[in-house]
């Protein structure tokens, strides 16, 4: 993205400005109930039967310029039954970046595959290309670079390897619906793409998720894979599962598809603006946007030199800055090989997890221990956006509090950054 761009966001946003402080919800749902209700009164609400998640599949694929968009029940399931319709199973590897929700390794671990471990950049937080492309063995089948909060991954060096070495390329886009690299949606550049409608991203069904390719069998294999495996009337031609949605689901991905530009749009203001007006904060380092990224600002992430700033910890600052009502969190506080499951294994594996060292990915171990995110949604304003940065900027310059009582909301401010916690990524 180009500076005149950026300027022009954010300009737009400190016009728009409302003195609405009340943003509690992340999504408009009003416009979501007339659909619901057409699905219900079809009387067809599972999508054997019903046709809603045939219209929203098909806006889903138009609005990225794909060929397929497979509608399943969550965004983890999306990336299983890729990876499943790829034939991925045991005895092969996927390279996994360490820096991302569990649901990209533990996927992989599902399928009975080993996730290897290639590290992040600092500059995007995303997997590292020529880390991962070091890290690929004869056993490499499949590599899934994290679009990570709407920032797209590098890509180009990975398509070219994967097309060389017949390496099947999955982009993990949970948290970057509409993200696009050098011009092209993200999801539709590799040979698929997955994503979530988990109610923390850029668009939401409650729960679902969406599988896009243009490769026709991969397509159809997943169509199978979602419903037990059937491929025709009760002939189950392969292992599948139960990945279905529901029809309602789909009603209400119906009415998202309406919003969720300017949705994106609003999260981008309000994204930038706080990118703007921190940047000049010593001890912060704002995130970069390389050339060839138009990220959809899923969260706002910075990394904190603590230090500079006062604090033993992130965790400390974060914890300052929670108690003056701005809401930041760590994300994310550890590294996926270092947390219990890929330490120690489950007894569902068939195998002994490798013995991961600390240390293997050094950048991410970084970021964990010093990546505050703001939460980022459509109903935050510059009001908003104002609030959290003159907090920031007081607790930078080492503003802590007097008591040990949390500070009061200020009339009328009923939400600071994120209306509410949400526990995952
Ligand atoms: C990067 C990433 N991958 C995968 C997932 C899994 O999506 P879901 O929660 O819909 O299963 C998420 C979302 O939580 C995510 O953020």
């Amino acid at each position: 993205m180009d500076k005149a761009e950026i300027d022009k966001l954010v300009k737009r946003f400190v016009k728009e400005e409302t003195l609405n402080f009340l943003c509690e919800e992340r999504f408009d749902f009003e416009p979501t109930l007339e659909e619901i209700i057409k699905v219900l009164r079809s009387k067809r609400i599972d999508i054997l039967d019903g046709l809603a998640h045939v219209e929203f599949e098909k806006q889903f694929a138009e609005w990225l310029g794909c060929k397929h968009a497979i509608f399943v029940n969550s965004g983890t399931a999306a990336l299983f039954c890729a990876l499943r319709a790829k034939d991925i199973g045991p005895g092969d590897e996927v390279i996994v970046p360490p820096f991302t929700f569990i649901a990209t390794a533990s996927s992989v671990l599902h399928t009975n595959a080993m996730p290897i471990f290639a590290d992040i950049e600092l500059k995007t937080y995303n997997m590292d290309p020529q880390d991962a492309i070091k890290k690929i063995t004869p056993k490499t089948k499949a590599i899934i670079p994290v679009h990570l909060g709407g920032m797209p991954a590098d890509l180009d060096p990975l398509v070219e390897v994967c097309k060389e070495k017949k390496i099947f390329l999955l982009e993990d886009a949970c948290q970057a619906h509409g993200a696009k690299y050098k011009g092209k949606y993200v999801g539709t550049i590799g040979d698929a793409g997955c994503f979530s409608f988990f109610p923390s991203k850029n668009m939401t069904t409650g729960e679902g998720g969406m599988i896009t390719t243009n490769d026709d069998k991969l397509a159809e294999q997943c169509r199978i894979i979602r419903h037990h495996g059937e491929s025709s009337w009760y002939v189950f031609a392969r292992l599948g599962w139960h990945l279905r949605p529901t029809e309602l689901q789909a009603a209400v991905g119906i009415a998202q598809m309406k919003a969720v530009k300017l949705n994106i749009k609003k999260r981008q203001q309000a994204w930038f603006y706080l990118n703007e007006n921190l940047k000049s904060v010593k001890g912060v380092k704002i995130p970069e946007v390389p050339d060839y990224a138009e990220p959809t600002c899923n969260w706002w992430g910075a990394l904190l030199e603590y230090e500079t700033l006062g604090f033993e910890s992130a965790m400390d600052m974060i914890k300052v800055l929670c108690r003056k009502n701005v809401f930041t969190k760590i994300l994310y506080p550890e590294p996926l090989y270092m947390t219990k499951v890929f330490q120690e294994g489950d007894s569902f594996l068939p195998f002994k997890m490798p013995k991961y060292e600390k240390g293997l990915c050094p950048n991410c171990e970084e970021l964990n221990k010093r990546l505050i995110g703001v939460d980022t949604h459509p109903f935050m304003t510059k009001a908003h956006c104002d609030f959290i940065i003159e907090r920031f900027k007081a607790v930078a310059a080492g503003e802590k509090l007097d008591s040990g009582k949390d500070e009061q909301k200020p009339a009328g401010l009923k939400a600071t950054s994120a209306p509410k916690p949400s526990k995952k990524k």
